[in-house]
């Protein structure tokens, strides 16, 4: 039977310069979608998809991040006292009982490889989620749940693709795939031109390897944009072990441009129960103007 996945990695030690100046002094993994910050969306998929230690890799400004999945007594008792008991049970229990949260800093911010090389003494010896929060999934079962039981058939690792225009290839991990064995990666690239892609298959935030991978990011060297890059550890591990790419069913939202998060915003805006049908209305008020 193949191992059951328990770490889930959360590498938010980046700088969000897309979104200067909100990022600042705040991170970017805690702007709100609606009422939740983009982290607490990605440790609710996580623990969804079985993960019962929660590594957050931190960097500067990311204070908000621990505070965000602590208790917070003093709020508790002022929510109980005034009788808010939906806004109580919604601070409650963000973090359920059994699940731990691990909190590494990464020193510099040398890249995505580097980062997930950080949370190695808290991973160990077995497979692994990474879950970049800025790449919001809308999806039930969740993303990471859906990697995890494709895990199940065939024990190597899977990275989350979706297919992307063309013109947008130098945007993202490009991956050359062998559709007869289950998606397995033949060759993965980072951000190439699209003249020079291997194909329109896109890597997204979720990622779930093995432990072997951080053997290879110790020996992975700075690679585009002078960081170490996640992809290229990926592109040496499946020389050894098979890595498989997965089309998950979803709809992703790249809250880490402008645009992505807006799109975001609006589409849980419609979702959510306190908003939906006065925001409904709302836009269609503006687009008659
Ligand atoms: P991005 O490429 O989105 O970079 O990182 P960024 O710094 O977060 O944002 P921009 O491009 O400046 O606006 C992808 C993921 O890798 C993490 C980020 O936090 C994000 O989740 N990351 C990146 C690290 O944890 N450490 C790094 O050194 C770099």
């Amino acid at each position: 039977m193949n191992q059951k996945v328990r770490a889930a990695v959360f590498p938010v030690a980046g700088r969000g310069t897309r979104f200067l100046p909100a990022t600042k002094a705040s991170p970017k993994e805690m702007l709100p979608i609606v009422d939740k910050p983009l982290i607490q969306y990605a440790v609710e998929e996580a623990i969804a998809a079985g993960a019962t230690k929660l590594i957050f890799v931190t960097g500067a400004s990311k204070r908000a991040i621990e505070d965000h999945f602590d208790t917070d007594p003093e709020l508790e008792r002022a929510l109980t006292e005034s009788g808010k008991d939906g806004l109580l049970a919604s601070i409650r229990n963000i973090v359920p009982d059994g699940v731990t949260c691990v909190y590494i800093r990464q020193g510099e911010p040398l890249g995505l490889g580097h980062a997930v090389l950080c949370a190695r003494p808290a991973v160990g010896d077995e497979p692994f989620f990474v879950h970049l929060a800025d790449d919001l999934i809308a999806s039930d079962p969740g993303c990471l749940a859906q990697m995890a039981d494709e895990h199940s058939g065939h024990g190597g690792s899977v990275v989350a693709v979706e297919t992307v225009p063309r013109e947008n290839t130098s945007s993202y991990g490009i991956v050359e795939i062998d559709e007869r064995d289950r998606g397995r990666i033949m060759s993965i690239v980072e951000k190439p031109d699209p003249d020079d892609a291997p194909s329109d298959l896109a890597v997204v935030g979720r990622y779930l390897l093995a432990p072997e991978i951080f053997d290879k990011l110790e020996n992975t060297g700075r690679g585009a944009g002078g960081e170490i890059q996640l992809t290229d550890g990926i592109a040496d591990l499946l020389k050894e072990r098979a890595v498989h790419a997965y089309s998950f069913s979803g709809v992703r939202y790249d809250c880490g441009s402008k645009l992505g998060y807006l799109r975001a915003t609006v589409a849980y805006g419609l979702d959510h129960a306190d908003t939906g049908s006065a925001f409904r209305d709302y836009l269609e008020s503006v687009l008659d103007d």
